[in-house]
């Protein structure tokens, strides 16, 4: 990581200004941070969108609450929610949006340092973007194991299960599978805490369709250097973004808006070949 310091002004907080900035030479270390937003497009509900989002219709599981589908305490009691839900979400049935290739499109530049994404549907890495480049902070379908004893669960097992509406049963004990997805109340995974330290040497942070409600990914977009510019591509202001003097705030839907600023850095053709691709 070259420890390049940016550059205090993005001499004004516009689309423009920012697009000078990257394409300036100084920008090589962009740290990414992703929520649901970014994969809606694609077809997969955020959580907290009003309406549309999954915890406005998870009422048909008559849950204690939304979020105990994610809960690990309720999964010991109740794994039928989690995987009505795994059935639509499981990974395979989606095409990434046109804002994983922008993500990709910074990594095929040479400019991508981190991209910490809070979703679990893996459209990052099939829009091309590498396991090394990639932060799964709230876990993903990659993996799954016993609750009880921990021995991993075949993929193709789950996958089964999955499809056909079954509790997976752990073959050594019969404990409860689960994905490798964190729930509330389960620590999130190292390779978390060991990139923790990256926004603070980014010369970039590109925040896209979270709420910054769950902590403590909510904390990463605080962690950069005050002199680093910020973006927020999101359909609303969270996390306090739009305040730092360098913060640039392109709010509306997150594929419009990483168009934009892809077309304001000579980009947009680029974007949507790679895009095309997938
Ligand atoms: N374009 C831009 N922004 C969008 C779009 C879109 N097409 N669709 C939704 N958004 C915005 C919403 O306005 C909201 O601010 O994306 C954000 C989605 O927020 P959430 O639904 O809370 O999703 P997320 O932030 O990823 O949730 C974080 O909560 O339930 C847990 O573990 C789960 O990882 C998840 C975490
Ligand atoms: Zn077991």
């Amino acid at each position: 990581v070259n420890e390049s310091v940016p550059p205090q002004t993005l001499s004004g907080r516009t689309v423009e200004a920012l697009a000078d900035y990257i394409i300036s030479g100084k920008v090589s270390n962009i740290c990414v941070m992703t929520g649901a937003g970014i994969s809606t497009s694609a077809g997969i509900p955020d959580f907290r969108s009003p309406d549309t989002g999954l915890y406005a219709n998870l009422a048909r599981l008559n849950l204690p609450y939304a979020e105990a589908v994610f809960d690990i305490g309720y999964f010991r009691e109740n794994p039928e929610p989690f995987y009505a839900l795994a059935h639509e979400l499981y990974p395979g049935k989606y095409r990434p949006t046109v804002t994983h290739s922008f993500i990709k499109l910074l990594q095929d530049k040479g400019m991508l340092m981190k991209l910490f994404t809070q979703n679990i549907d893996c459209l990052e890495r099939e829009a091309g973007v590498t396991d090394d480049k990639i932060v799964e902070a709230h876990g993903s379908f990659a993996r799954q194991s016993c609750i009880d004893c921990g021995s991993s669960y075949p993929e193709e097992d789950i996958k089964r299960h999955i499809d056909a509406k079954e509790i997976p049963r752990c073959h050594n004990c019969k404990g409860l599978v689960k994905p490798e997805i964190v729930f509330f109340g389960e620590q999130l995974p190292e390779a978390f805490f060991r990139s923790r330290g990256l926004p603070a040497q980014a010369d970039l942070c590109i925040v896209m369709g979270t709420s910054l409600t769950v902590q403590p990914f909510a904390s990463l977009p605080q962690m950069t250097r005050e002199q680093t510019p910020r973006v927020l591509i999101n359909k609303e202001r969270v996390g306090g973004i739009g305040s730092g003097t360098d913060d640039v705030l392109i709010l509306g839907d997150c594929d419009e808006g990483v168009r934009k600023l892809a077309k304001a850095c000579g980009w947009l053709e680029d974007l949507e070949a790679l895009w095309a691709q997938t």
